[in-house]
């Protein structure tokens, strides 16, 4: 199959393509750049901007995976929040008015979402059907989704996978909570007690794939998130055990948080328990069952 990936340049979109490439598809990046990274993608330019795409990006398209948007973790000035919503809405409208007026069908359109969709919570098991929650993330979430639900208009099977945190050693975070850990200052952030619904980037990259390659994914929103749910004391604590760190300062409170990072607090302080069980009745196995295993794959190995 050739797989269009928009944003196929980021952290998610390179290991999608490896898995993909493995298996035998062929992958196209849509870019906002020229950059070659591997001789065995071909990119093609876009300009969500601007509404401009490269006529041969549709042509090249038996399926497509839709991740750009700029990154949520910069100071979210208001300018910043509208380049934030902008860039993935107006992508996604590019490309369904682009397969729309070009009549042609694809096998599936699976695109991002977050689990920033549902609102905090220290003790609800968000599923699919939850409500949405109406902070600026959720509502991001809720525009995001908007736009990608156009293509089941065009008769194309069309997924939208909730994102949960991610887990790189280098990128997003994870990178991010080990870094003062590696320096002897880490600790818990807020009470230590919202829930993070990690998953490592495999797994992740692993169910982008499931959902394209099995129609047992059918259309709708799935939690992609791993197989249990962690407190983030729990987290950091087993992330100081993996990385033979100490803990041994208090947990940072909110309030300086919010002085640190502003607005953006809110990612670090955010609580959401999900559930996993959607995606594993359409029979998606997991690599990572534990966070122990998965963060020693990511450090250790
Ligand atoms: N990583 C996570 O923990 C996580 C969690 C939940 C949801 N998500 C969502 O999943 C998607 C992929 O995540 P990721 O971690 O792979 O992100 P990433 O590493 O930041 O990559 C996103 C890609 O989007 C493109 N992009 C950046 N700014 C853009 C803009 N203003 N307009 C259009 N395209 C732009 C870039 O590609 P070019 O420079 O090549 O154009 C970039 O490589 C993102 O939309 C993210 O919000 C990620």
């Amino acid at each position: 199959m050739k797989v269009l990936i928009s944003g196929g340049s980021g952290l998610i979109g390179r290991e999608i393509s490896e898995q993909l490439l493995r298996k035998g598809h062929q992958v196209g990046w849509l870019s906002r750049s020229s950059i070659k990274e591997n001789p065995q993608i071909q990119v093609f330019s876009w300009d969500p901007d601007r509404m401009e795409i490269d006529p041969a990006a549709i042509e090249f398209a038996d399926a497509v995976i839709n991740l750009a948007g700029a990154s949520i973790a910069e100071r979210w000035t208001p300018h910043y929040k509208n380049i934030i919503l902008r860039s993935r809405v107006d992508g996604t409208r590019l490309l369904f008015n682009r397969f729309r007026e070009d009549g042609k069908s694809l096998k599936a359109f699976v695109s991002a979402s977050a689990v920033g969709y549902y609102p905090n919570s220290e003790d609800e098991l968000f599923t699919e059907d939850s409500a949405p929650g109406s902070d600026f993330l959720s509502l991001i979430c809720q525009k995001w989704e908007q736009e990608a639900q156009n293509f089941e208009e065009l008769n194309i099977r069309t997924v939208r996978l909730r994102i949960g945190i991610v887990l790189d050693p280098e990128e997003g975070a994870l990178s991010q909570m080990a870094a003062p850990l590696k320096w002897g200052f880490g600790a818990p952030l807020g009470n230590g007690k919202q829930w993070m619904p990690w998953i490592h980037r495999y797994d992740l990259a692993a169910m982008f794939v499931h959902a394209l390659e099995n129609e047992s994914v059918s259309t709708g929103v799935y939690n992609a998130v791993g197989p249990k749910n962690l407190r983030n004391a729990e987290l950091t604590t087993t992330l100081a055990k993996v990385l033979k760190k100490p803990l041994f300062l208090p947990p940072v409170p909110a309030f300086m948080l919010k002085l640190l990072l502003g607005e953006m607090a809110a990612i670090a302080l955010a609580s959401t328990k999900c559930s996993n069980s959607k995606i594993c009745s359409t029979g998606f196995q997991y690599q990572f069952t534990s966070l122990e295993s998965a963060l020693k794959e990511l450090y250790l190995r």
